[in-house]
Parts: structure tokens; C-alpha cells; sequence
């Protein structure tokens, strides 16, 4: 059987001569259908390098990427896109920013009211689905980001540091809705991170990135039991994996 995502010696330079910066590869790595894998490294080591190409919107330098067995050429409108800024457009509702997801692509408004009421559901957000993006708060904001991404019931999604701009009650509680919403969806999720409970917490591997030019160090299943809730993250399972990764980035002079 072929995995859902396949990278194949995928290496990216940009530049070229004395100016060329190395930035990712090579790496080479198999992403299971329904999976929850987060890349883990630190700043600059390519995680959104290698998150752009998979989603065809920049070219691999070498290698070969490959999304339910086809070779990814250029950009892919099946997947869910998330990144760091929302891409909202403050002239539309939540609603009317989640369904220009769907004209975007073509597809009918009108069949899509249940899915888009279950995922403001699901967010909590369903009493603010006639408001516009400057009237919620910032983590109001990445949570209809998420309701538009996963609207046209994408079996890819690709979230770069989605809570990375929010604070840290807000990333707790959109992670547990995370975590619920791929729990009953399941798409796979390919999650960029700079925090390492954060990626312990929702990953079912963690794939920990090595300073640039990124590599993969080591893939770390995380068998602890889902959902991961605070008795999860307070268990000793839960620290020794933190630790693990803790020395494998200290061995690298990150922290
Ligand atoms: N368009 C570009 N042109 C030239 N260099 C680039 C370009 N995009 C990224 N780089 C370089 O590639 C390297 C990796 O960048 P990238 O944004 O992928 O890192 P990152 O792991 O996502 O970092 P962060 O965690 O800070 O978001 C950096 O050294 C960056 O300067
Ligand atoms: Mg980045």
C-alpha cells in the first residue's frame, strides 16, 4: 500500500552560486493516511519550505513529493491550508468567509449548511457566524481560519504553526478542539511547531527537524492514549517524551 504523503529525498535550495542558502533536505519520510505528524524544529530550519511544496506552491529542488500516488506538480486545492496570519477577508461574515472557501472551488453553498454549522459548532463559534473577522478576538479568528480550511472536507490538512501568534490559554483550549475535530474527521494533519508539548500533546509522530538545512534527527511515536487531556499531559509518559526531545535539541545547542 502507498502512504498518503510520500517525500522522497525532498531538498530545497533557494539561491544559487555564493548567494545559495541550503534550506531543507534531503528527507526522506512516509505519512500514513489519518495520521496527526508533527515537524518539530527550530526557527528557520524549513518547516514552511517544506510545508509550501507539499502544497505545490513552491518546487522542490530535489527529490520528489507525492500525494495519493501522484507527484505533486503545482498547487493542490483538494487540501486544507493553515497558516500563522488567517487569511479571512474583512469585508465577509465568519459564514461568508467560510463559504467563499466553496466558491472558490466551485462548489455548492447550499449543500455545504449542515458541515459548516457542525464546524462552527465545534469551535464554538456558532453565535458569531454573521460577525466580521474585527469584531472576534485573534483566537476567535484562527478558529474560523480552521472552520474555512476543513469546509470542503479536505484528507489533507496542512497547519503551520496555526496558534503560534496566540496566548497560551487560547492555544490550550483550540487544541483540545483540534484534537476533537481530527479525532471525528480524521484527516491526516501535517502540524509545523516550535513547541515541543505542543506537538507531544497532539501528534500521534513527531518528527523532530534539526537546524537548517533541516533533516529529520528521529520520527517519535507518541503511544500515549487519545484524547490527551490534562491527566494525559500530567502523566509521566507525557514529561519523558518533553525530555526526550528537550536533549535531542540541547544536543544541537537549540536550547
Ligand atoms: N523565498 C525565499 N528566498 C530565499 N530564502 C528563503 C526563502 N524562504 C525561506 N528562505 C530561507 O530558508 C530557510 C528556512 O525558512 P523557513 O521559513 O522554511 O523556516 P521555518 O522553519 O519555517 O522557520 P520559522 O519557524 O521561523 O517559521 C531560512 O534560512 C530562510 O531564510
Ligand atoms: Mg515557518
Amino acid at each position: 500500500m502507498t502512504s498518503l504523503i510520500e517525500l522522497t529525498a525532498v531538498s530545497k535550495t533557494f539561491g544559487s552560486g555564493a548567494d545559495a542558502v541550503h534550506a531543507f533536505g534531503p528527507v526522506d519520510l512516509a505519512i500514513e493516511d489519518g495520521e496527526f505528524i508533527s515537524f518539530l524544529g527550530p526557527s528557520g530550519c524549513g518547516k514552511s519550505t517544506l510545508m509550501l511544496m507539499i502544497a505545490g506552491l513552491l518546487e522542490v529542488s530535489e527529490g520528489d513529493i507525492r500525494l495519493a500516488g501522484q507527484t505533486v506538480a503545482g498547487p493542490r486545492t483538494d487540501i486544507g491550508i493553515m497558516f500563522q496570519d488567517n487569511t479571512l477577508v474583512p469585508w465577509r461574515t465568519v459564514q461568508g468567509n467560510i463559504e467563499l472557501q466553496l466558491e472558490m472551488r466551485g462548489m455548492p453553498v447550499s449543500k455545504h449548511g449542515a458541515r459548516i454549522d457542525m464546524l462552527l459548532d465545534s469551535v464554538h463559534l456558532k453565535d458569531f457566524a454573521e460577525r466580521h473577522p474585527y469584531e472576534l478576538s485573534g483566537g476567535m479568528q484562527q478558529r474560523a481560519a480552521f472552520c474555512q480550511a476543513m469546509v470542503h472536507d479536505p484528507k489533507t490538512m496542512l497547519l503551520d504553526e496555526p496558534l503560534g501568534k496566540l496566548d497560551a490559554m487560547t492555544r490550550e483550549s483550540i487544541r483540545k478542539d483540534l484534537q476533537a475535530l481530527w479525532m471525528q474527521q480524521r484527516p491526516t494533519v501535517v502540524f509545523v511547531t516550535h513547541s515541543i508539548e505542543e506537538a507531544v500533546q497532539l501528534s500521534s509522530r513527531v518528527a523532530v527537524i534539526t537546524p537548517r538545512p533541516g533533516r529529520i534527527e528521529e520520527v517519535i511515536p507518541i503511544d500515549l492514549p487519545f484524547p490527551r487531556d490534562l491527566d494525559v499531559k500530567n502523566s509521566s509518559e507525557f514529561a519523558r517524551y518533553v525530555r526526550d526531545i528537550q536533549e535531542i535539541f540541547r544536543g544541537y545547542g537549540v536550547i
